[in-house]
């Protein structure tokens, strides 16, 4: 396919989507999410926690523009339906690190409804943390059903689906170099 991760529209699955994002506006943004990271952490060793799948491509570009010590673990949260009436568990895995007593920095790729985002929060403060903050790409600002103190934001969106950049559609077109919504 011809410039296939360049292309202004595209069809995924017979869903239409139209460029959001350009690579160059996403770079740019970030750049400057790095840089308020930088004067607010430098010399403190964060970890940061990364959320798979969709934060793996802003994790990366983020990470290379940190001009810290710093460390870097990635976890998934697994929602399946319990045995209560109450709906879906949710669970964290993948951390193998001790966190008590260090500066948290959490990236997600978008926050939505922000039941994971309270989730994890919530999970992670057993922990102990020195402290916790929240970094995510995107944020649905309408959408969100919970309150919750989100410390660097890369844009507010509206509510529509996005994809590219991590995000996918149906697990496809995470590996797009911009963000598209559906149209
Ligand atoms: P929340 O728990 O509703 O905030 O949803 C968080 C997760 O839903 C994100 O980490 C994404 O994996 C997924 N998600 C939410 N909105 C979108 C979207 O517009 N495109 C792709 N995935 C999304
Ligand atoms: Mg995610």
């Amino acid at each position: 396919m011809d410039k296939f991760p360049n292309m202004d529209a595209l069809l995924i699955n017979n869903q239409a989507f139209q460029l959001f994002l350009t690579e160059a506006e996403i770079m740019a943004r970030i750049a400057q999410l790095a840089q308020q990271l930088n004067a607010d952490y430098s010399s403190r060793k964060p970890i940061f926690i990364a959320v798979l799948n969709g934060s793996f491509m802003f994790a990366s570009d983020l990470l290379k523009a940190i001009q810290f010590d710093c460390e870097i673990q990635f976890v998934k949260v697994n929602s399946y339906q319990g045995m209560q009436s109450s709906g879906k568990v949710q669970e964290l895995i993948g951390l193998n690190q001790n966190i008590a007593n260090r500066p948290i920095i959490i990236l997600e790729d978008i926050i939505d409804t922000g039941l994971t985002m309270h989730f994890l929060i919530t999970d992670l403060l057993r922990y102990e943390p020195e402290s916790l903050a929240v970094c995510s790409l995107l944020l649905k600002p309408d959408a969100l059903k919970v309150k919750l103190q989100i410390d660097y934001v890369g844009f507010e969106v509206s509510n529509q689906f996005l994809v590219g950049y991590g995000l996918d559609y149906n697990g496809l077109a995470r590996n797009l170099r911009q963000i598209y919504q559906a149209v």
